[in-house]
């Protein structure tokens, strides 16, 4: 059977924009980077985003492209069938726990949309507060809306490639795209949402130590979804005529840009209120509801604005179950449905855990961490960094330099990538390793 694949270039990199582009950029970036430096943490994330992560970006896509399989074929292929399939199995497995936790909080989305559709958020920021604890502590509401959230995505995902993943970002992406630029105006031009401004962009270098670092890189990875497995699986879908280098920084410039214009859709308007940002759910759950609930025409910002979180969360889900359905369709001969069928299951599984671990099984912790924070510890600061790792390792010094060249540049004939290879192969084969063993343990440590 033919293996289905993006239909268009544009296709091709709204699915991949989608798949970078989630609750990291909506719920975590604006609040490191205020955390840490403002303009100096933006300064030394676009910087890493492209010394560190664009040629591990190239890499994944370069693996994905050659091989046009799965993860896990791709690694034991490339490799003549040797243990480094193991990593790909590694990079099948971690972005099921991520879907499964991720889903958890796409429920939240979807419950607060609907509170945003029947204008719930007029209370004070207290009970705001209280509505999100109660709604998360509860045991059924939140797994009712984990399940339509997972749901939705395998739902998306069984119609394949070109008429499920590929035709929903096309349409939701410029839908997101406008709906954030919409709210960043309004919100920069409240009263008062200079000191957002200044928290966010203030450049402040004496913040820059190596914590921020390790957090400007870690967010990096999360942030363009990296070491998973999901732009090797994305990549195998892309035509060959295609440029990986195009490809792979016109995601992550706009995954960039995206993660910058959250940042002046939600900063200005948490400060022009007088309230402190926090970073998380508390950010998205409790703050903002009480601004919506304060501002002119918050009602209708309040809907667009959890329609965007929705829409951002699922495009980021899908991609991550796309990875485990190619895997479990090209080498257990499952059908797609099945594979999306068994997918579901076994994330739904694992999400109703997380779930309940806000609730009834909050008391029941792993290490010192709920359920949750466990499954989002290891997976994005652990098993992230290890994936991200071994696949610069893995091209760099196990694929032959000729054929990573004659990938890169489309056996030769792109100029561009041709003047560029010689950095970018130094860069993955010294840089990227490094800098990443170095950055990794230096976090560990601090
Ligand atoms: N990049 C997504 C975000 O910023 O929210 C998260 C993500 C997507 C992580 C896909 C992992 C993944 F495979």
């Amino acid at each position: 059977m033919k293996r289905d694949s993006f239909g268009s270039r544009f296709g091709a990199l709204v699915a991949m924009a989608g798949s970078a582009v989630g609750l990291g950029n909506l719920w975590r970036f604006p609040y490191l980077v205020g955390e840490n430096g403002g303009a100096a943490f933006i300064i030394i994330y676009i910087l890493l985003s492209f010394i560190i992560c664009l040629p591990i970006f190239v890499s994944e896509f370069v693996l994905g492209r050659r091989s046009q399989k799965n993860a896990y074929a791709a690694f034991r292929d490339l490799s003549g069938g040797s243990a480094w399939k193991y990593v790909g199995l590694m990079t099948v497995i971690v972005p099921l726990v991520v879907a499964s936790y991720y889903s958890v909080i796409g429920g939240w989305s979807f419950e607060y949309l609907f509170k945003a559709c029947t204008f719930s958020f007029n209370g004070s920021q207290a009970s705001m507060s209280s509505m999100f604890t109660d709604f998360v502590s509860s045991p059924w509401a939140p797994l009712i809306c984990h399940t339509i959230f997972l749901l939705t995505t395998c739902l998306i995902v069984v119609v394949g490639i070109k008429d499920g993943i590929e035709k929903f970002s096309k349409v939701m992406m410029p839908l997101l795209f406008f709906i954030v630029i919409a709210i960043a105006i309004y919100s920069v031009c409240l009263p008062g949402a200079k000191a957002g401004l200044d928290y966010l962009f203030n450049p402040d270098f004496s913040k820059i130590d190596g914590k921020a670092i390790a957090a400007a890189l870690g967010q990096a990875f999360f942030s363009l979804s990296l070491g998973f497995g999901t732009i090797l699986t994305y990549a195998s879908y892309v035509d060959k005529k295609e440029n990986a280098l195009f490809q792979s920084t016109a995601t992550a410039v706009s995954d960039l840009m995206f993660a910058l214009i959250a940042g002046m859709a939600i900063m200005p308007a948490v400060f022009a209120f007088g309230l402190n940002p926090q970073s998380g759910p508390g950010l998205v759950f409790e703050t903002l509801p009480f601004v919506f609930g304060q501002m002119p025409a918050g009602g209708f910002i309040a809907i667009l604005f959890f329609v965007a979180l929705l829409v951002a969360a699922l495009t980021s889900s899908i991609s991550m179950i796309e990875v485990a359905v190619a895997y479990l369709m090209e080498e257990k001969k499952f059908s797609r449905i099945g594979a999306c069928a068994a997918l579901f299951a076994l994330c739904w599984t694992v999400g109703t855990m997380c779930s309940l671990s806000f609730g009834p099984l909050s008391d029941f912790t792993i290490g010192g961490r709920t359920i949750f924070d466990f499954f989002d510890n290891l997976s994005s600061n652990i098993l992230m960094t290890l994936g991200s790792l071994l696949t610069v390792i893995f091209v760099g010094w196990r694929l032959k330099k000729t054929d990573v060249y004659d990938e890169f540049t489309n056996g030769g004939s792109l100029s561009t990538n041709v003047k560029v290879f010689g950095v970018l192969w130094f860069l993955i084969r010294y840089i990227c390793p490094l800098a990443i063993i170095f950055i990794f343990v230096y976090g560990l440590v601090a």
